[in-house]
Order: structure tokens, then C-alpha cells, then sequence
């Protein structure tokens, strides 16, 4: 799959957010090993703490359904900026694929790829607690 393509899912998926708070609609498509690609979109809630990023609903939905290797991640939301995983997704995604590419994509379909080591360095890992 063309990192194009893996941004169209994620811009698709990007519909189904629920954001009425912060009217920021956030889509995610996680490309695994075996190929599978899983989505998801933020789901906000009244009780704001309680909200949830699109980028750890599809890593929800993948390790849940038994997939842990992740390859690459398109995120995207309709807005002139890049956007980019928030910290507490670093962390989470890095738990499985510390490795893994992130593509983070803007409205006007331009997009810039990095690798989450590179993004979350000095991450904690099961290595710190032995
Ligand atoms: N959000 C994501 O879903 N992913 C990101 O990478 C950045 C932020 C969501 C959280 C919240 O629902 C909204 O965007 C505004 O912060």
C-alpha cells in the first residue's frame, strides 16, 4: 500500500470522529505486518480527560483483535497544520513498534514521515524496568 493510500483511509476514518468539543476531527490508519490496516478517529467526552486520540483507537482496535506489530501510521485532520501524535500516542504506539514510520498529514494533502524513535526519544520501555 502506497503511504497515499494509507492517508486516504485515515482521512476517510477521519468522518467518523466524535470531536464536538474541540470540533477537531482526527483520523488514523495503522498499517500492521501481515498488511491489516485498522482505523480509528478521536472520540471525545463531556468529561474531557476521558477523550481519546484517533492514533490509540486504531492501536486499541489492533492489539485487541491480536495484532501488535505495527508498521506504519497515517494520521490526518483537516487543518493547515501537520498533525502530529501528542505524547501519551508516542508513548503508546512505541510500547509495541518503537520502530514504526508515522505519516502525518494536512488538508491540502501534503505529508511528512518520520520514524517514532526519532520522534520519542529517551522513551520508557519494559528495557527500563529490569
Ligand atoms: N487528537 C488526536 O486524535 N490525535 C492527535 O494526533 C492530536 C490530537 C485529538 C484529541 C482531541 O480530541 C482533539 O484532537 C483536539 O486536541
Amino acid at each position: 500500500m502506497t503511504d497515499r493510500e494509507l492517508i486516504n483511509i485515515a482521512r476517510e476514518a477521519s468522518q467518523s470522529a466524535y470531536a464536538p468539543y474541540s470540533k477537531f476531527n482526527v483520523g488514523a490508519a495503522l498499517e500492521c505486518s501481515d498488511g491489516t490496516v485498522f482505523t480509528g478517529c478521536n472520540i471525545e467526552n463531556a468529561s474531557l480527560g476521558c477523550s481519546i486520540c484517533a492514533e490509540r483507537t486504531a492501536a486499541v482496535k489492533a492489539v485487541s483483535s491480536g495484532n501488535r506489530d505495527f508498521v506504519r501510521i497515517a494520521v490526518y485532520a483537516e487543518s493547515a497544520s501537520y498533525c502530529t501524535p501528542c505524547g501519551t500516542c508516542r508513548q503508546f504506539l512505541s510500547e509495541f513498534s518503537p520502530n514504526m514510520e508515522v505519516l502525518c498529514a494536512k488538508s491540502d494533502g501534503r505529508y511528512v514521515s518520520y520514524k517514532l524513535n526519532k520522534m520519542l526519544p529517551f522513551s520508557f520501555s519494559s528495557e527500563t524496568l529490569l
